[in-house]
């Protein structure tokens, strides 16, 4: 039988590359790299790092899985209503609730400490493992390495079903560096957040590493592959997709209302989705107003054409090209 790695490792960053994230996100040893992925995270993943590992996964699991800005809270929103036959009243509740990101303890413990203190009981792998009803929905930004060893084993005896977000990288770099500088206070130029996103050691670390470690497990029959920019363009039939992944059935009618639900506008005022419950209780009302920036931010596909410079594009578009080169995937 075929297993992998079952352990992490953690390596402190280079000098350069730790003061330029200490600098950039005004913290001292603010990340870590975490192997084998060569994943950047908060220095506080080392909390639950283990736990994540060896967290037991159960077969009637469903993990959304994606790199941060994909649209993982849109899908997620989709996949747990599909998945609970359509509770519009269930899903009132906080989505970092009732569908927990499993490493979110690693991502708000320094920023948002009284939320998570109140919200939380014990850390958000706890909350995954022992606080919310089965078939648990779950979500996490992690690498497919350090994902728990239960859920990505190679023989695939425990066939929890995992969805996978993708987006066009140009427009997930515009996405990712206006919620770091919303939720974690990023203080850096976009030119420099760019240059730490194509290097790999922006947060998360290596773009490619994350995408194409979920696209090489595309056919297995327990993984659904979803690209940002066809929910954009055809969401029904991506609702459809999703259902019948999850051996749901879903009516015309029922799809027309749930479009509805996961429209931008909806999402954007919908508190239990769009994380301003966190952010208010965090830095107050006044903040979302004076920042003028959202977590449910634009949401449309090409909003890097307002951001990028021409050779800025042309580098994204020779990097991507590397990558993906022999693969079978492409982004629009
Ligand atoms: P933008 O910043 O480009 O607007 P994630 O949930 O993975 O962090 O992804 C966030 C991105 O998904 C944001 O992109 C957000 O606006 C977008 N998004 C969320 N809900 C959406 C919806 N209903 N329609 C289109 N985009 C949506």
């Amino acid at each position: 039988m075929k297993t992998k790695t079952a352990s992490i490792t953690y390596k402190e960053l280079d000098k350069e590359t730790a003061e330029k994230l200490d600098k950039m996100f005004q913290k001292k040893n603010s990340m870590i790299e975490v192997n084998p992925s060569k994943a950047i995270l908060p220095t506080a993943f080392r909390l639950i790092g283990e736990d994540i590992l060896k967290l037991p996964i159960h077969e009637s699991d469903v993990w959304l899985c994606s790199y941060p800005r994909t649209g993982s809270t849109w899908a997620q929103e989709m996949v747990w209503l599909i998945g609970h036959d359509l509770d519009y009243e269930g899903a009132k509740a906080l989505q970092q609730i009732r569908c927990p990101l499993v490493e979110l303890t690693s991502i708000i413990i320094d920023n948002h400490p009284n939320w998570h203190e109140e919200s939380i009981k014990g850390t958000s792998v706890d909350l995954v493992r022992y606080n919310i009803p089965h078939p648990r929905y779950v979500r996490s930004h992690l690498p497919w390495d350090i994902l728990p060893s239960d859920l990505t084993r190679e023989d695939n005896s425990v066939k929890a079903k995992i969805i996978y977000t993708a987006r066009n990288p140009k427009d997930m770099c515009v996405s990712f560096y206006h919620y770091c500088t919303l939720v974690h206070y990023l203080k850096a130029t976009f030119e420099e957040f760019c240059e730490i996103f194509l290097n790999g050691t922006g947060p998360f670390g290596p773009v490619w590493n994350h995408i194409l470690g979920f696209w090489s497990r595309r056919d297995d029959p327990n993984v659904l592959f979803i690209k940002y920019e066809d929910m954009k363009r055809d969401l029904p039939s991506i609702i459809r997709k999703a259902a019948a992944f999850l051996d749901k059935q879903v009516t015309d009618e029922q799809i027309g209302k749930l479009c509805e639900h996961l429209s931008f506008k909806s999402m954007k005022n919908n508190p239990a989705v769009n994380l301003e419950p966190i952010i208010e209780k965090t830095n107050g009302k006044s903040y979302l107003e004076q920042t003028k920036l959202r977590f449910i931010r634009k949401g449309e596909i090409g909003d890097w054409k307002n951001h990028m410079s021409e050779e800025m594009s042309q580098r994204f578009d020779d990097w991507s090209s590397k990558h993906l080169e022999g693969t079978g995937l492409n982004f629009d």
